[in-house]
């Protein structure tokens, strides 16, 4: 038996198997609501055969999103769209995730296809918050509000806010996003965040926005359910997050209910050239974070080839990998990759309008 399609329980919730398609934005959202292009593009994955669909980084307010394309989850009118493409997920098989963020200083932006600039003054541009007033830098050149205790106190709220509309939408599976550059990441990195009072200078001082937001979402969030956060465990920079420091951080989490840890990294500046990519690079950085903190991980980043997935999680790196981009090339990686790894009838995977053709 493939270790790769061995479910895997997490809290109340089983995944059929490893394999989980990671969030990816698709800036096709309506005023922050899915459409039919989510009820297509992820239950097409979850078809697929994949074991939790985590749908893509979606705004806890509307100055949270990246784009006016962003998906969000700031009001109850979000909780419907959302819900009806998590009972499609469900119904073929997959647990239905989310991911949930505040976009920082990288909000207030066009499009990817659009020029990935921040807005100018005639796109509908809205205000930027950040720890500290330091711009991203090269396309992204707006800097920030530095932000004032009280919207950090908002935007936690928000967080929690969205927990909470999470469960109504019947997502089981919720990941907060504390990578890539993003709000929270600017937070715990120094490169972003040279605040002087209780959010920035020391190691707990940067640690305590992700903390505090961290709780707020957990105390929403029911204990029964899966808990994750994405982070970016270095920013491959001088100066800048550490692994060591990720440990420290993603241990005190653990301490607080976390439950699973979304290895990611980089993305802090538009530096990134000291990034050593190359098939499965984080997966060292996986299986050290997994034996230093003691919590289930993913493994992300340049997961190509079945086999090397298999080896992933038969050799314990890590215990679920978490593919993207393979899985923009092909919604049925799993189903080819059960095929390839000679798994008893990959077709069971699929749904029965499928399976029932393809006996062979
Ligand atoms: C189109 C696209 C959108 C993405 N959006 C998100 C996102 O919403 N949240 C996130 O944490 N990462 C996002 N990412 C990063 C991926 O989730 C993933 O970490 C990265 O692409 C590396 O995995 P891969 O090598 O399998 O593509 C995105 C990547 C792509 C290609």
């Amino acid at each position: 038996m493939a270790a790769l399609f061995t479910p895997l329980a997490l809290k109340s919730v089983t995944l059929r198997n490893r394999v989980v398609v990671s969030p990816m934005c698709q800036y096709s959202s309506d005023d922050g609501m899915a459409t039919d292009w989510h009820l297509v593009h992820l239950g097409s994955r979850a078809v697929g055969g994949a074991g939790l669909v985590i749908d893509e980084a979606t705004a806890v307010s509307p100055e949270g999103r990246i784009s006016h394309g962003d998906a969000g989850i700031w009001s109850d009118a979000h909780v419907e769209p959302l819900a009806r493409v998590n009972r499609f997920i469900e119904q073929h098989g997959a647990v239905a995730g989310l991911q949930i963020g505040h976009a920082g200083r990288k909000a207030s932006a066009q499009r990817p296809w659009e020029g990935d600039q921040h807005l100018g003054p005639n796109e509908k541009p809205w205000p930027i918050l950040g720890p500290s007033a330091l711009a991203f830098g090269a396309y992204l050149p707006v800097a920030p509000k530095a932000m004032t205790k009280e919207e950090i106190a908002r935007v936690r709220g928000d967080f929690a806010a969205a927990a909470r509309r999470a469960l109504a939408a019947d997502v089981r599976f919720l990941e907060l996003h504390f990578a890539h550059g993003y709000l929270a990441h600017e937070f715990f990195s120094p490169l972003a965040n040279q605040r002087t009072d209780e959010y920035g200078g020391s190691f707990e001082n940067r640690c305590r926005f992700l903390v505090e937001t961290f709780d707020a979402v957990r105390a929403a969030w029911p204990e029964h359910l899966p808990l994750a956060v994405r982070l970016s465990v270095t920013d491959w920079i001088e100066g800048g997050v550490t692994v060591e420091e990720s440990i420290e951080l993603l241990r005190k989490l653990k301490a607080r209910g976390l439950d699973l840890i979304d290895v990611s990294q980089g993305f802090i500046t538009p530096d990134i050239s000291k990034i050593p990519w190359g098939p499965g690079f984080m997966v060292p950085t996986t299986a050290r974070i997994r034996r230093e903190v003691g919590l289930p991980c993913g493994a992300g980043w340049m997961i190509s080839e079945p086999a090397a997935a298999e080896a992933i999680i038969a050799e314990g790196h890590a215990d679920v990998v978490i593919l993207a981009r393979e899985m923009l090339k092909d919604a049925y990686w799993p189903f080819h990759a059960a095929k390839a790894l000679k798994v008893d009838k990959p077709q069971a995977l699929l749904p029965i309008q499928y399976a029932h053709w393809l006996k062979r």
